[in-house]
């Protein structure tokens, strides 16, 4: 779990820590870049020792080196069998014999929270949790106050969590209370079990689409799914080989098994360690096993605002998205957790579509349309290829301060008042599904974009457009080897209407 963003709730003094911190980060960062030979590492290693749990950068995904060599094996894209260079690792990955496919049933999930953050973000658990469906258990610090009960039903259950001081002696155990909920998660419920889900109180898990995905794995192995940070130097001070648990992690059941029985041993062997992550990567590191990076899992390890991020999302399912407290709220004139349950709207009707990116060519204008499936949909004044468009655009600032880029674990393109280069913006409104079999998804212009027109003659301004209807097929999309294509095949008066359908054989999106 998220080590930090967890403590970010303890109050004020964890506050003026953590800004001293980012105060200490920043003069570090100046010291090293001035005297490059003097050796930092000394200095930055015993100021993590001694630092307080909660400076934490905490962090989750996206397209790494690290990343793209891993998942080459187990991810969706190589399960299909059209091809010869599946390799014999990748199929012992994904046939399971003798084995029912794996369901939300096999799944018990692990949320580790406090009693105070609770209060108000149980929006953010209730918009995706499925009571008395969904298995699993909220642990909290302490006994919930008057005004959280009665319980609500629409809530996962849950306990306190175990008193570990009688065998760490440390006077802060959040980070091992956090670890902890590991083994008490699984001593709580574990028949059945395939998988092990451990997130944060404000994580929000896209429970299908995290089924999808574990059907692809067998779970009878060991295995230990999770993501990156986007924000690079977090990776680099915890590590690049953790899942980081505000995201979300999921373990499987020997692995889960196995950790929880050696749980004390591991917390009494990295009790110098601060941080929960970095622990929990130890602990399985020890057992004999590695991480397996994911794409989907996003730790949401920014500030501000994320919609540039949320509007390019890597071609991979949506797993988790974190961090919602440290974010703007992802739609504009909504609160963060109206915001969340709007989203969740788009993701009843259709989890494997959601964020993917779809970019669609009207020519007669020189427009190029880019939806971000529930979520946006931006058009922009001239052609523009899909390879360009794939690079979210840093609308969002780093998690914390960091002079010199690189920042994050992708490209980005920087926002821009040239009008041949800043979209239109439009956000998710609505969503129905058609007689016709089809999912209708309706998106409003957020705010009048205020430039001149790209084109010199001034005729293909896109300034009238203020609503855009995408067309979706109802049908479950379950390969994401290849993206979707679109066409636009109405502009009329201030609509745009685009039918979103599968690529054909040779086409270019550009
Ligand atoms: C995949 O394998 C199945 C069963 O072996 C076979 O029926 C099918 O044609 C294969 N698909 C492709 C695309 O090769
Ligand atoms: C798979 O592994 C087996 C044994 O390790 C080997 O004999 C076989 O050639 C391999 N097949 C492929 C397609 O690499
Ligand atoms: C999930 O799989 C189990 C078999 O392992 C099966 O009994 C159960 O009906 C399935 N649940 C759903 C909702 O499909
Ligand atoms: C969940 O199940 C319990 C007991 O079976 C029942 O009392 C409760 O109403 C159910 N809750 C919901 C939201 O369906
Ligand atoms: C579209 O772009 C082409 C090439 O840049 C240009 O010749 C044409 O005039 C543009 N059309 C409009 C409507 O802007
Ligand atoms: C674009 O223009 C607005 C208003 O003039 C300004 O506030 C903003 O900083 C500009 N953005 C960029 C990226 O130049
Ligand atoms: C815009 O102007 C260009 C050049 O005059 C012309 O070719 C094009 O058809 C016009 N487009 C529209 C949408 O009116």
């Amino acid at each position: 779990m998220g080590s930090f963003h967890y403590n970010f709730d303890l109050g004020g003094l964890c506050k003026t820590q953590l800004i001293l911190c980012m105060i200490l980060y920043f003069v570090f960062i100046v010291f090293s870049n001035q005297y490059h030979n003097c050796p930092s590492s000394n200095f930055f290693s015993s100021f993590w020792k001694t630092a307080p749990a909660d400076i934490s950068i905490s962090s989750s995904t996206v397209v790494s080196p690290t990343i793209s060599a891993v998942s080459k094996s187990p991810t969706i894209s190589t399960v299909s069998n059209d091809s010869s260079t599946i390799s014999n690792e990748s199929r012992t990955i994904s046939t399971i014999p003798n084995e029912s496919p794996t369901n939300l049933s096999h799944l018990v999930i692990g949320l580790v929270g406090s009693e105070s953050a609770w209060h108000h973000r149980k929006a953010y658990i209730e918009s995706w949790w499925r009571p008395n469906i969904t298995r699993g258990f909220l642990f909290l610090d302490k006994e919930p106050t008057a005004e959280l009960l009665p319980w609500s039903r629409a809530s996962p259950p849950y306990r306190i969590s175990d008193d570990l001081t009688a065998f760490l002696d440390k006077p802060d155990l959040t980070a091992q209370r956090i670890i902890h909920g590991i083994m008490e998660v699984f001593r709580e419920d574990h028949e059945n079990l395939r998988w092990l889900v451990m997130g944060d109180d404000d994580s929000i898990f896209f429970l299908d689409n995290i089924v999808d995905i574990l059907q692809k794995f067998d779970h009878t192995k060991y295995y230990y799914l999770g993501g990156h940070s986007e924000f690079i130097f977090s990776n680099y001070w915890f590590s690049f080989s953790q899942g980081f648990g505000g995201a979300g992690f999921m373990l499987s059941a020997p692995l889960a098994k196995a950790l929880a029985k050696e749980m004390e041993n591991c917390l009494r062997r990295y009790a110098h360690l601060e941080a929960a992550d970095q622990t929990t990567m130890s602990c399985i590191a020890d057992i004999g096993v590695a991480l397996t990076p994911l794409q989907g899992f996003h730790q949401m390890d920014m500030r501000g605002d994320a919609s540039g991020f949320l509007s390019s999302h890597p071609q991979f399912p949506l797993l988790s998205l974190h961090h919602f407290d440290m974010l703007e709220p992802i739609f504009p004139s909504m609160d963060r957790a109206a915001s969340t349950r709007h989203l969740m709207k788009a993701a009843k009707f259709d989890q494997p579509r959601m964020l993917q990116q779809t970019v669609c060519h009207h020519r007669q204008r020189n427009w190029t349309f880019s939806i971000s499936w529930g979520y946006s949909a931006h058009i922009y004044e001239r052609i523009m290829p899909r390879s360009y468009l794939q690079y979210p655009i840093e609308t969002f600032e780093t998690w914390l301060p960091s002079p010199t880029p690189p920042h994050y674990m992708f490209n980005t393109r920087m926002p821009s008042n040239d009008s041949c280069e800043a979209p239109h913006l439009f956000f998710f409104k609505s969503i129905k599904k058609t007689p016709k079999n089809e999912i209708f998804t309706s998106f409003s212009r957020a705010w009048p974009r205020g430039l001149l027109a790209c084109s010199p003659t001034g005729n293909n301004s896109a300034e009238i457009i203020t609503k855009i209807s995408v067309l979706s097929p109802a049908t479950k999309r379950t390969k994401i080897d290849r993206c979707e294509c679109c066409d636009v095949y109405r502009v009329h008066g201030s609509k745009a209407y685009v039918k979103i359908r599968e690529c054909v054989t040779n086409e270019m999106i550009t």
